[in-house]
């Protein structure tokens, strides 16, 4: 699929889109609020916007693997447009996974359904280390394909590429697959520290090479998932984990394409995550925007944060709590409007286009 050859009938621009190469992305309501500059109305994405709350994309992964579908240009393109279509987010979030790049380096891991990444033999000596080889371009091909497909297809809705940081994807490879309380993962870091710095910083590596492979192939910014930092007191996340984040925001600090960083419970951190080195700090619904921006400090925009759960609740009771959010962030230099984590596997895909359609129509300027 191309710009040039969609398929008849498929809709594949979003109101505010325009298709081909003049499209300007760069003055996109979604960049602009990254930047901190004035914006036509509140941009909104959601993190998982992609994914199973989506019949249409319950209906093309039926027969294929979770992995399998990442490693498919035209089914990653498909997957990553439908949301953009159905709900007019100013985003489109690549469709992938944290895990991919582990794959694709001969990690020997699965997505379970239901579970989550599963890694065949677990990363915890070192010896074990060796394993984690340095990502070649090459080794995800698919991924420069499947970007190169999605910026012409786009139009002037920008793409934001992703990664897992180096704390969340250590957790995978040291636990061995999701976990609860992450108690291999802090044995290692507190046991062994030189082991854990070299873990992260091969992790670090790892990162940087993947986000440069979607950002040279036209990623217009990046997201670093550290979803699981919030298990970590602020001296052990400053001590152990943002050396490891920094030097990935540092690799692809060139580029100038925005660098968000975001967490889960991670209150506590968003000072220091914002130190780490990215242009725009998520926070999850624990902390006011407001009192997030405080945290984060001048010069950073601020992304969320909607319980993603209020989805559930009738549409007069998630609308109440989009305007606090809007209220809260009136101040803010640069505001995106999102969910605290990711979209739930049974929300209503209707009441995520709802609040689209209610964010831009009640933060217009
Ligand atoms: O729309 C988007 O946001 C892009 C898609 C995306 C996926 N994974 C697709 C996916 C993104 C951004 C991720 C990142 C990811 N993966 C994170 C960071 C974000 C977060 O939620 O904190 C983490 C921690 C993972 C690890 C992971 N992969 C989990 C916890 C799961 C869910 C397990 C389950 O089945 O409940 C996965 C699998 C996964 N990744 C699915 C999707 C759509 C579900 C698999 C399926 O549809 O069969």
């Amino acid at each position: 699929m191309s710009g040039n050859d969609r398929p008849e009938g498929q809709p594949t621009q979003t109101s505010h889109a325009v298709a081909g190469a003049a499209a300007d992305k760069t003055s996109s309501p979604f960049l602009r609020a990254c930047r901190r500059e004035p914006v036509p109305h509140t941009p909104v994405w959601f993190m998982r916007q992609a994914g199973r709350s989506l019949p249409e994309y319950r209906k093309v992964r039926e027969d294929i693997a979770m992995l399998d579908s990442c490693m498919r240009p035209d089914l990653v393109a498909e997957i990553t447009l439908q949301p953009v279509r159905r709900h007019k987010v100013d985003a489109a979030i690549y469709f992938s996974d944290i895990v991919v790049p582990l794959k694709a380096i001969g990690v020997d891991l699965d997505i379970k359904p239901g579970v989550g990444p599963v890694v065949e033999k677990p990363i915890r000596t070192r010896a074990d280390l060796e394993r984690l080889r340095p990502l070649d371009p090459e080794d995800v091909s698919y991924v420069t394909e499947a970007v190169g497909i999605l910026t012409r297809e786009l139009g002037a809705t920008p793409l934001i590429g992703f990664a897992g940081a180096p704390f969340t994807l250590a957790s995978y490879l040291v636990e061995g697959g999701p976990s609860k309380n992450h108690e291999r993962t802090k044995a290692l870091m507190y046991g062994d520290p030189e082991l854990w710095a070299d873990l992260l910083d091969r992790l670090a590596d790892i990162t940087a090479a993947f986000l440069k492979v979607q950002i040279e192939a036209g990623a217009n910014a990046v997201q670093l998932f550290d979803s699981w930092v919030g298990a970590l007191a602020p001296d052990d996340y400053r001590r152990s984990v943002q050396p490891a984040s920094r030097k990935v925001f540092g690799a692809v600090a060139g580029y100038g394409v925005p660098r968000i960083h975001f967490g889960v419970g991670t209150g506590e951190l968003l000072g220091l995550m914002g130190e780490a080195g990215a242009d725009v700090v998520g926070a999850d619904w624990r902390v006011p925007v407001d009192e997030a921006a405080r945290r984060v400090g001048p010069g950073k925009a601020i992304q969320g944060n909607l319980d993603p759960a209020v989805l559930f609740a009738p549409r007069e009771a998630v609308e109440r709590q989009a305007a606090h959010i809007l209220q809260a962030a009136r101040g803010l230099e640069g505001h995106i409007f999102n969910l605290g984590h990711g979209v739930l596997p049974d929300t209503d895909p209707q009441a995520l286009t709802d609040l689209v359609a209610y964010v831009h129509e009640h933060s217009a300027r």
